[in-house]
């Protein structure tokens, strides 16, 4: 294991994933090879992103004393819950680019995108059920609370929240609950079992806020070459972010104005799109954001700060949660 696990993670996280799709029937599995680009050939590469989630997993066990071996279960476990949320989420959102690529439910149609979704959440189980104690009790019971907190928040997504405070509380449950419990696993693999491992939550949460809000940013200021995604596809589809929240609340001359232009499909005509970006950034909601995503990426460091015994682990850890803002992908 390098210094820097959310650069080597994928040499132990990949083949454990080739593995573990072993366990699915054959047509299923021909969808979810579609969704990682994999061949099924085993040295063949696997679209599986950035690996975030598993990469915190692994570097919370380490940091708590753990030897990474039964982390590398609980890694991959999460990182089939994300790759499932995302089969969900972009036949949800109606996203029909993903990691640069067409998303299952464009390619094979909707039922492809929720089957090969529900495959994955229950890979998951499975991985953990096999990976013995504690994975396979305190584990299980972690992750699926969380994905039900995820699904909550992905449903609050969709109702569209109108401030702030209600975005931040559905992205708790969105993004903050899954990596939060990435975190978490990682302590129960190096046989935390005290308070602390509420600390080490609260360490997730604040890093799933600050990635989250990052996202959103990306969407509206990224590259969308890079970030493998449509751009400006939060606006186009009507989708709330902060930047969007933060300027419409600031009260600003240009709030008004991008107010006036956000009726029901009006940012997908030619232009609009560009214009609202540019009102946002008039109105502070950019500023506000970069913000408040540095906020929660302070309070990730204070909690790690008292939480975790100072050591290279450390380090790795406040290297990943620095990658929550600082990402163009
Ligand atoms: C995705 O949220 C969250 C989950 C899949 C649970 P978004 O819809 O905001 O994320 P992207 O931009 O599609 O990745
Ligand atoms: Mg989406
Ligand atoms: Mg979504």
């Amino acid at each position: 294991m390098g210094l820097y696990p959310v650069d080597v993670i994928g040499d132990n996280v990949v083949p454990r994933l080739r593995e573990a799709f072993s366990g699915l029937p054959s047509g299923i599995r021909e969808l979810v090879f579609l969704h990682f680009d994999y061949t099924g050939r085993p040295e063949a590469p696997l679209e599986a992103g950035k690996l975030y989630r598993a990469a915190l997993t692994v570097a919370w066990d380490r940091a708590m004393g753990g030897d990474g071996s039964r982390a590398l279960h609980a890694a991959v476990a999460v990182e089939l819950v994300h790759n499932a949320s995302l089969l969900h989420d972009d036949l949800i959102d109606g996203d029909r680019v993903r990691r640069g690529r067409e998303p299952v439910w464009v390619q094979r149609g909707p039922g492809a995108g929720v089957l090969a979704g529900d495959a994955l959440f229950f890979l998951a189980v499975q991985e953990l059920n096999a990976a013995g104690f504690p994975l396979n009790t305190y584990g299980v019971a972690e992750l699926t609370a969380a994905v039900q907190r995820m699904v909550e928040g992905e449903w609050a997504d969709t109702q569209v929240p109108q401030d702030v405070g209600a975005y931040m509380s559905m992205c708790d449950g969105k993004t903050g609950a899954l990596i939060g419990a990435a975190c978490v696993l990682g302590g129960l693999t190096a046989g935390v079992t005290d308070h602390s491992l509420e600390q080490v939550r609260a360490f997730g949460l604040h890093v799933g806020a600050a990635f989250q809000i990052t996202d959103d940013l990306l969407d509206l200021w990224g590259d969308p070459e890079r970030t493998g995604k449509p751009h400006r596809g939060d606006l186009v589809h009507g989708r709330t972010s902060y930047p969007l929240l933060a300027a419409l609340g600031a009260g600003h001359g240009a709030s008004a104005v991008l107010r006036s232009l956000l009726v029901p499909g009006a940012a997908s005509r030619a232009g609009a799109a560009d214009r609202c970006a540019e009102l946002i950034e008039e109105a502070g909601g950019r500023a506000a954001a970069e913000h408040q995503a540095t906020h929660h990426l302070e309070q990730a460091l204070k909690v790690l700060k008292e939480v975790c015994p100072d050591g290279p682990g450390k380090d790795v850890l406040t290297t990943i949660a620095h990658r929550a803002v600082q990402r163009s992908a």
